[in-house]
């Protein structure tokens, strides 16, 4: 069987297509088992079906930015049952709280488009264009109690352009997610990324399947 992982999803889903795409053609060494929404419109849910692979709408009721309670309890459930290994954040609009870390420790992974510690937070392709940077990005990190601030596995830098737009530099940060995204699960698959403290080493060759 592939390594299974789990997507949780609120919205387009193109981070989502990149990765089925991948391992679609082979790059990515995996299995998506389950894709789960909070939200019942997200196109994400259509993409996930589009490949075949098993969608759960499970709203969460009680907070609107978090997901806590019930709907939690669901969540973890599911992935438990569907013998999930790794988690992938792909544009869930909810804070992870303790219950749910602890049930999938050092097994979470989240995309931000901004090179972190810059920008955390929402819009932060937005917030580097603001602020004047020459230069931003995406991050693919660990997810832990705080926002944005897990452990760094990838990076890659992106241009900011005079010219540019919060559209134009979405876009340009986006194509570079859909490639770093796929490479760190990659990595994790290979059992090739060791966290030592705030650091991620990048292991050489396939040291173990996990
Ligand atoms: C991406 O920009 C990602 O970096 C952020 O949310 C967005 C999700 O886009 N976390 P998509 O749903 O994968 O198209």
């Amino acid at each position: 069987m592939k390594f299974p992982i789990g997507v949780l999803v609120s919205g387009r889903g193109s981070n989502l297509e990149a990765i089925l795409s991948h391992i679609k053609e082979g790059k990515l060494d995996a299995e998506v088992v389950a894709v789960i929404s909070d939200r019942e419109d997200a196109k994400a849910l259509k993409v996930a079906e589009n490949y075949g692979v098993d969608t759960y709408y499970i709203p969460c009721l009680e907070k609107k930015t978090v997901l806590v309670g019930e709907a939690e309890k669901k969540y973890i459930e599911l992935f438990k049952e569907k013998g999930v290994k790794l988690i992938v954040l792909a544009g869930f609009m909810r804070i992870i709280k303790k219950d749910f870390l602890d049930a999938f420790k050092g097994r979470i992974m989240n995309i931000h488009p901004a090179l972190l510690p810059s920008f955390k937070g929402l819009e932060g392709q937005k917030q580097a264009l603001e602020y004047g940077a020459k230069v931003s990005g995406c991050t693919v990190h660990f997810v832990n109690e705080g926002i944005d601030v897990g452990p760094i596995i990838l990076q890659e830098v992106v241009p900011v352009h005079d010219n540019d737009s919060v559209d134009s530099l979405s876009q340009r940060i986006l194509m570079h997610e859909h490639e770093i995204y796929s490479k760190a699960i990659q990595l994790f698959v290979e059992g090739r990324l060791k966290v030592e403290g705030r650091r991620v080493k990048v292991l050489s060759g396939e040291v173990k399947k996990e």
